[in-house]
């Protein structure tokens, strides 16, 4: 077994589902408009997957892109990471499927389960992987089909969400390139955001609002204080894209310079639960340099590290 000194990203990949569905169509459902959308969340519109873009179809069409975009073979892969909060079943998992899909032969195949924070959660899982020597090349993927958990007709939750996946491959480097984790979870108030008996999401928005402002500032600090670097030093900002208003807050309590990009995926793509942050450092293509991923969600999950952005 080789161990690595350190991992980075080594490419990233995005598959956005093809239909585009504005405010006005949501709207229509919950007695809402797109004003009032676009003023509480950000957001003007989100893709929604057809019933030939499930969650194999749009994780193979992503991790495919990144696999291409790494020079890295399918055989050649050790490990495929799926993080998804959209998947019904429980007796299969999606990574084996996609694994399959992508000709990835020689892989261990697992889902990983942190809501909205599982993009960096199995971020700290690839790089502890490839760093141990468990592991060569890791393909990680965030995938969901929101619509199949969302209700179409919930005035709390029908407009914020959003289909697709990103995905990207994590190999062995010389130096640090994915800054340690700082993690964790808080229990006790996951019913704040949890599958009811209909198996349909439901959120008490405004306590997961606060929540999510309260705790992203402190982690953010935390994972920059464990990379050794501040926000100047970062050439990016990639929070998960829950809602406009929490990346603009989390944006303004960092003091982040005005050289640092901040995504904001969310306001054509919605929120892409675990699907979001490789979604939004797709979207930041041709910038370089450090970017601090920060996610946040059911569980209530979070997670940050700083990464070398591919
Ligand atoms: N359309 C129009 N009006 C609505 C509405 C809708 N879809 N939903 C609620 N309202 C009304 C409420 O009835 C309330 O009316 P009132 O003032 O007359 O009582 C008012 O709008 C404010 O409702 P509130 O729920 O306090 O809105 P908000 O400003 O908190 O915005 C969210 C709602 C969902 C956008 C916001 O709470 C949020 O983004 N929360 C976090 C969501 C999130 O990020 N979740 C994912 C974490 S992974």
């Amino acid at each position: 077994m080789r161990t690595s000194p350190g991992s980075r990203i080594l490419s990233v990949g995005a598959y956005r589902p093809r239909t585009r569905v504005g405010n006005d169509a949501i709207a229509a459902l919950i007695d809402s408009s797109d004003e009032w959308i676009r003023r509480r969340s950000g957001i003007e519109s989100r893709r929604r997957a057809a019933d030939d873009e499930d969650l194999v179809t749009m994780a193979t069409a992503a991790a495919t892109k990144a696999l291409a975009g790494a020079g890295v073979a399918p055989r050649d892969v050790s490990a495929v990471l799926l993080a998804t909060m959209s998947y019904r079943s429980r007796a299969t998992t999606v990574a084996p499927l996609v694994a399959a899909a992508l000709g990835a032969t020689n892989a261990a195949a697992m889902d990983l389960g942190a809501a909205c924070a599982g993009f960096p959660y199995g971020l700290a899982t690839a790089d502890a992987l490839v760093r141990s020597g468990a592991a060569d090349n890791v393909v990680l993927i965030g995938a969901e089909r929101m619509t199949d958990i969302v209700d179409d007709h919930d005035r709390g939750t029908a407009f914020l969400f959003g289909d697709g996946a990103g995905a990207v491959v994590v190999g062995p480097s010389e130096t640090l390139g994915i800054s340690p984790v700082v993690w964790g979870a808080d229990g006790a108030k996951s019913d704040l955001l949890r599958y009811a008996e209909t198996g349909t999401l439901r959120m008490a928005g405004p306590e997961v609002f606060r929540w999510a402002t309260a705790v992203i500032p402190p982690v953010a600090e935390r994972a920059l204080e464990a990379a050794g670097i501040t926000a100047a030093d970062l050439a990016a900002f990639i929070p998960h894209q829950a809602n406009l208003r929490i990346t603009t807050a989390a944006a303004r309590a960092l003091c982040l310079p005005p050289h640092v990009r901040v995504a904001t995926d969310v306001i054509t793509n919605g929120n892409t639960g675990a699907a979001s942050i490789p979604l939004a450092m797709a979207a930041l293509n041709g910038t370089s340099g450090r970017a601090l991923l920060l996610g946040f969600g059911a569980g209530l999950a979070y997670a940050a590290q700083v990464v070398e952005l591919p």
